[in-house]
């Protein structure tokens, strides 16, 4: 049974859609089975893990997966172990489909559940297929991420050491609670990650700081530092990538964290 980790912060740019990315390829060179659904209309993730133009997949995205309850035919396998549920940006028309039925082609298909749990059902499908489902989700509380978090056991937060990403921390943190109550899972915060940090900075290491007297039990002790490898990964992606090996540094010792947590 696949163990399930969403990673969210409705802030934008604080490093989702690069850790999800980094995650999933980690576990599949460990040997891991794993399944990415790139909830987010933006295509980040998609375009990093295929390498090609989100737009590729139009028709044959997360969106139509979860529209006709089938994810095998929507599945784009990146590598042996690594498959994704790629996005591009027609997910943004998921919450008009969900209160309409209507589809972003003009067709009608009637949806009739429970507006957050279309990704929890779809994922039933599969879940004794892979090790780990790892969903990378939008910077907003919108549907994508309400299903997002009531088809996961764990959350990892993601906190980009600023003062607009604290802010955003108690509101994530109730959305959490609710995909608890709401959802079939149990939903859970696995633990803070802060990512991003900019080391020459004074202000991100108070807020580096705050967070960890805040929530001294949730944050992981690696922190991830802002590195222009990390940050050319969307450009190089990982395959012949000469600095690979700078890039995923840092993310290393967070994945020993991850792993440890979740199967402990
Ligand atoms: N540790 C890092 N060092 C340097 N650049 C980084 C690092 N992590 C991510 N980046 C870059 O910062 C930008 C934002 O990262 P990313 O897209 O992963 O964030 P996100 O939270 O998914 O954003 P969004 O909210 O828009 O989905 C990207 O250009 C990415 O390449
Ligand atoms: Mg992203």
């Amino acid at each position: 049974m696949a163990i399930t980790i969403t990673m969210g912060i409705q802030k934008g740019g604080c490093g989702k859609s690069t850790t999800t990315g980094i995650l999933a390829y980690l576990l599949k060179e460990d040997g891991y089975r794993v399944l990415v659904i790139d909830m987010d209309s933006q295509g980040n993730l998609t375009e990093m893990l295929s390498e090609e133009s989100s737009n590729k997949f139009v028709g044959k995205s997360v969106l139509e997966a979860m529209q006709q309850n089938n994810v095998k035919d929507y599945i784009y396998s990146v590598d042996e172990n690594l498959d994704l549920l790629p996005s591009n940006n027609f997910l943004a028309t998921f919450a008009r489909w969900i209160y309409t039925g209507k589809t972003y082609t003009g067709d009608v298909i009637p949806f009739t559940g429970s507006p957050t749990l279309i990704l929890d059902s779809l994922l039933d499908l599969v879940r004794d297929e892979y090790d780990y489902i790892l969903i990378d989700t939008p910077p907003s509380l919108s549907e994508q991420t309400t299903n997002s978090l009531c088809a996961s056991e764990f959350v990892v937060v993601m906190y980009e050491c600023s003062n607009w990403c604290y802010s955003a921390v108690p509101n994530f943190m109730d959305s959490v609670e609710s995909a608890k109550e709401f959802g079939k899972r149990d939903t859970e915060v696995i633990g803070i990650l802060r990512t991003m940090n900019d080391v020459r900075r004074s202000d991100a290491k108070a807020f580096n700081e705050i967070i960890e007297e805040d929530f001294p039990e949730l944050v992981f002790q690696t922190v991830i530092t802002r590195k222009a490898p990390v940050g050319r990964l969307s450009l190089y992606g990982f395959n012949e990538n000469k600095e690979l090996n700078r890039a995923l540094e840092k993310y290393k010792d967070f994945y020993k964290e991850l792993v440890d947590r979740v199967t402990n």
